[in-house]
């Protein structure tokens, strides 16, 4: 790029500290990392170097890593603690290591929709790590968003709407890994115990950089609080469609041995469905996330939900309530 281009857009391509070289690969987004073999240790310096690239360029890229999954959790211990999904595939003796084996047999499942990871968590995680074992000969990239972007791309009326919203998130998804038998039925309200829907701001403040985040996805996010059910879709709608903008995407071709980590307070990503029955083989590890900050409401005026005020003491119900026992009709 030349200092034109440099200069517009405000931060150099390359940078390099502590025996770390950080490049920017994608303009709103994406780095790859040099200088680094993460067989051997690093020192503090040199993991500060990777943890602020992390947060600067919201998905950074290291290649040709022939790591075990040791030490690619011990590496993901570097940023913080290691968590176990409920759901995702993995080994009963390193269940903080997700194993996705894709291929004839095993189709992918549930990625190709953009989303950032398990925010139907009270904490969502911080970053999630990457590694690629093996990769198709075509297909299989992962592209990722800038909602630090998304969101500054926002018309300012748009920006100060949301600002003061918060959303419901859901395990929406994995219901489909239950059926209908009884044990099933158990099963599902044992994890909804366990990870009830959870409400977030829909603009989030990143703890680290302080930029605005929208913080909304397709995969998890099912309504907006206290808003009518169809202001809602439309909303929701129009916030996931800023994920779709190109400008702000970068999009990453895997090659064996590659490893990426992104920082999952300010992205997003979707890992494209278009190499079945290719195999595709990779190993991922979480880090476990803090409380979500949100931005305070631009319009501190309250938010009437209904099509009139009702006080406080009213039945907002109109006499309807749960039936002990229903006979049918
Ligand atoms: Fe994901």
């Amino acid at each position: 790029m030349n200092k034109c281009a440099e200069a517009r857009q405000g931060r150099p391509v390359t940078v390099e500290h502590a025996g770390v070289t950080v490049t920017r690969v994608g303009v709103n987004l994406g780095a790859e990392v040099s200088g680094v073999d993460l067989r051997q240790p690093l020192s503090d310096k040199a993991f500060r170097a990777i943890e602020d690239a992390l947060v600067d360029n919201g998905v950074i890229i290291f290649r040709d890593q022939y790591i075990t999954s040791d030490s690619l959790m011990d590496f993901g211990r570097r940023f913080g603690e290691l968590t176990v999904h409920p759901f995702a595939p993995h080994e009963e003796k390193a269940p903080e290591l997700i194993k996705f084996r894709n291929d004839e047999n095993n189709p992918p499942f549930g990625t190709d929709v953009f989303h950032s990871d398990e925010t139907f968590r009270a904490e969502p995680p911080m970053a999630t790590v990457l590694c690629a074992k093996e990769v198709p000969a075509l297909g299989g990239d992962t592209i990722y968003v800038s909602m630090s972007a998304a969101f500054d791309g926002l018309s300012d009326r748009m920006q100060r709407f949301i600002s003061g919203l918060e959303a419901v998130h859901d395990l929406k998804p994995f219901r489909a890994l239950f059926g209908n038998s009884e044990e099933d039925r158990k099963n599902l309200q044992h994890f909804e115990r366990l990870y009830p829907s959870q409400v977030h701001p829909v603009v989030r403040i990143h703890p680290v950089s302080g930029r605005k985040v929208l913080f909304v996805n397709p995969q998890f996010t099912i309504s907006i609080k206290d808003m009518d059910e169809r202001e809602s879709r439309s909303l929701l709608d129009t916030l996931f469609h800023q994920a779709l903008i190109p400008e702000y995407q970068f999009r990453h071709h895997w090659a064996p041995h590659t490893i990426a980590i992104w920082d999952n307070r300010s992205t997003q990503h979707y890992a494209v469905n278009d190499y079945y029955p290719q195999r595709r083989f990779m190993e991922r590890v979480t880090i476990r996330g803090g409380p979500v900050a949100g931005v305070e409401p631009a319009d501190p005026v309250s938010v009437r939900k209904a099509k009139y005020l009702v006080p406080a003491h009213a039945d907002r119900h109109g006499g309807h309530k749960p039936q002990r026992h229903v006979s049918g009709n």
